[in-house]
């Protein structure tokens, strides 16, 4: 037996007892005749002592030990004189008596403790290294129990997991698919899933109800931090079902992770917002409410007083922040250059102070007077010592980069506090967004996103205004979930598929086995997946998924610990019938 014992669980109570413990080297000092080893498992670290006067040969066995060997040792558990209260094993310490070496190991690149010399490539490249590392571990053991408790929440409200394969057809999703080339057939290719979306349709066609997975998802699109290529998702379908009974059980299971997870028991409802009110209020439709500071439309009193800016521009608009008039010039420039940068891209930003003895001082009081910015300020309800922030331009721009500049002094003032969690629906999103390069309406969740039944016969008039049975669940600013009401109705599909430039043929290559299968008594059906990473993520206070993926990609999609993705040699080209037209090569 290499272990009776493991490195986190000795206490006084155990003083006496002769265990058995199995680990590795984290630390080794040795002060006078005396030498101290920490030695560390999943559980915790553990001081071992071996005394020179004692048994000189163990001593110096232990002295040869350096950083992450694999030690086996016997011993016996005793009070420490001097206690330490910043590990759960700090009161008691083993005097050894057996040591034995396992393995040795060479020096690790960088130092595996939570406070680490190793810089982000190096840590992914020895991936393995940091997950030892016990505030890395700590991110995995927590995404453990959020599967665990999400099954068994699931499992109690009677959703059945099926897993469904991995090797398919594209899924229409929105994203990019990764392929794979088909030996057998050649020419061919499957794609990865971007999600399990139309099999867990058909198993509502099958009968199944209520289905579940915790599902990898591949998704080919641009790398951020609350994206991965690879990602997982709790993807759910329930059958004979409208939006409000989805929305009840998801947000049963969000409550249940709260409290098995966060102990943090969620009163009432979560709000519902519009997708129309959030783009209003907040310019996304992923707001963070954890503060307010929403959006105010400002256009009709800027107008005809010669300033340009605001006379050219579709939308003028603002915030406005309590307490925030003394502001530097230097803090304003600050905040002007953020808006200005090219990934926010404003042309400038305009401010108003409301000063202590009531009048206003603003970046253009040459064209308003102290009547006009007065009006302004009593529209935002500002008070003495607010300031109020505005930008202009063409509306969806402008309110995207008002959400930029408003999530930004949300932060700056510290009312983003990663343990108050503020959760909303968003809901009556677009059935359609418009693409103005290719000329056309692509479907703003997916093809099989039922219409609100009252906008249906908007569908042939005005089809960017029909609103979708579909909604978010968002968290803190994170998009965590996401689903719809199904369209059940082949009638309803073929239209749908017509309005999004499909023809009969392209829809039946891509779509039809499903268009089939509704044809043999589709129920009505409807659903949602969490990502699962970002639930994680935001439970664990990151500021990136990838810290609780145990093997994650890079930006650049790119696992620099084995080096994927990475070429294939002639004969398994040859072998999938595949010819390389690379323009450059690498
Ligand atoms: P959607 O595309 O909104 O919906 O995805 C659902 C949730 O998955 C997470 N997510 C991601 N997480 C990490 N990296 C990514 N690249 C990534 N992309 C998405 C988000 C998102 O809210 N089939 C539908 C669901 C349905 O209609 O039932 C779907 O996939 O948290």
């Amino acid at each position: 037996m290499y272990r009776t014992r493991t490195c986190g669980e000795l206490r006084l109570s155990d003083v006496n007892q002769v265990v058995a413990l199995a680990g590795w080297v984290q630390k080794n000092r040795k002060m006078g005749g005396m030498s101290f080893i920490d030695i560390r498992d999943r559980y915790g670290i553990t001081q071992l002592v071996f005394n020179q006067e004692s048994n000189l040969e163990l001593c110096e066995q232990a002295n040869k030990l350096g950083r992450e060997f694999v030690i086996q040792v016997t011993g016996t558990v005793k009070e420490r004189s001097s206690k330490n209260k910043n590990i759960e094993t700090g009161d008691v310490e083993i005097i050894v008596s057996d040591l034995k070496l396992l393995n040795a190991s060479e020096v690790p690149p960088f130092t595996i403790d939570d406070e680490t010399d190793g810089g982000d490539e190096l840590r992914m490249q020895y991936r393995y290294l940091d997950l030892r590392r016990a505030v890395v571990r700590k991110n995995l053991e927590l995404r453990h129990k959020m599967a665990f408790e999400t099954r068994r929440f699931l499992d109690a409200q009677n959703f059945m997991e099926v897993e469904t394969p991995v090797l398919i057809k594209s899924t229409p999703e929105g994203a990019r698919d990764f392929v794979v080339p088909s030996r057998m057939n050649p020419g061919e290719f499957y794609a990865l899933p971007q999600s399990p979306q139309l099999f867990k349709q058909l198993l509502m066609v099958s009968g199944f109800d209520r289905y579940f997975q915790i599902a990898k998802c591949f998704r080919d699109e641009d790398l951020r931090a609350d994206r991965q290529p690879e990602f997982t998702q709790i993807d759910c379908e329930m059958s004979f079902v409208e939006q409000e009974d989805v929305l009840n059980i998801f947000e049963g299971l969000a409550k249940h992770l709260f409290s098995t997870i966060k102990g943090v028991d969620i009163q009432g409802d979560f709000p519902r917002m519009t997708w129309a009110d959030g783009m209003k209020y907040y310019g996304s439709d992923k707001p963070d409410i954890r503060f307010e500071m929403k959006f105010v439309e400002l256009k009709d009193l800027t107008e005809g007083k010669n300033f340009v800016v605001f006379d050219s521009a579709e939308y003028v608009g603002g915030i406005c922040a309590e307490g925030c008039a003394s502001f530097t010039r230097k803090q304003l420039d600050e905040l002007t250059d953020f808006v200005k940068r090219p990934q926010i891209g404003a042309k400038g930003m305009v401010y108003v102070r409301c000063e202590a003895d009531g009048t206003y001082k603003s970046s253009v009081d040459k064209f308003y007077s102290q009547e006009d910015l007065k009006a302004w300020g009593e529209r935002f309800g500002a008070k003495s010592g607010d300031l109020i922030l505005i930008l202009s331009g063409e509306t969806e721009k402008a309110q995207k980069q008002l959400c930029e500049l408003r999530l930004e002094m949300g932060s700056r003032l510290g009312l983003r506090d990663k343990n108050v969690f503020a959760p909303l629906w968003i809901v009556d999103f677009p059935l359609f967004e418009w693409d103005a390069d290719s000329n056309r309406f692509f479907a703003m969740h997916h093809p099989f996103t039922s219409p609100k039944p009252e906008d249906i016969p908007l569908l042939d008039t005005a089809p960017g205004k029909v609103r979708a049975n579909a909604y978010d669940m968002v968290i803190n600013g994170v998009e965590l979930g996401g689903g719809s009401i199904r369209i059940h109705d082949s009638a309803l599909q073929k239209r749908m598929f017509e309005l999004l430039g499909f023809t009969d043929e392209q829809a039946q290559y891509q779509f039809g086995f499903l268009m089939d299968a509704f044809k043999y008594g589709a129920p009505p059906h409807g659903g949602l997946a969490f990502g699962l990473d970002r639930f994680v993520s935001l439970f664990a206070g990151l500021d990136s998924i990838r810290d609780c993926i145990a093997f994650p990609k890079n930006n650049s999609g790119r696992d620099v610990m084995n080096d994927a993705p990475s070429r294939i040699d002639q004969a398994q080209l040859d072998e999938l019938s595949l010819v390389l037209n690379l323009k450059e090569q690498k």
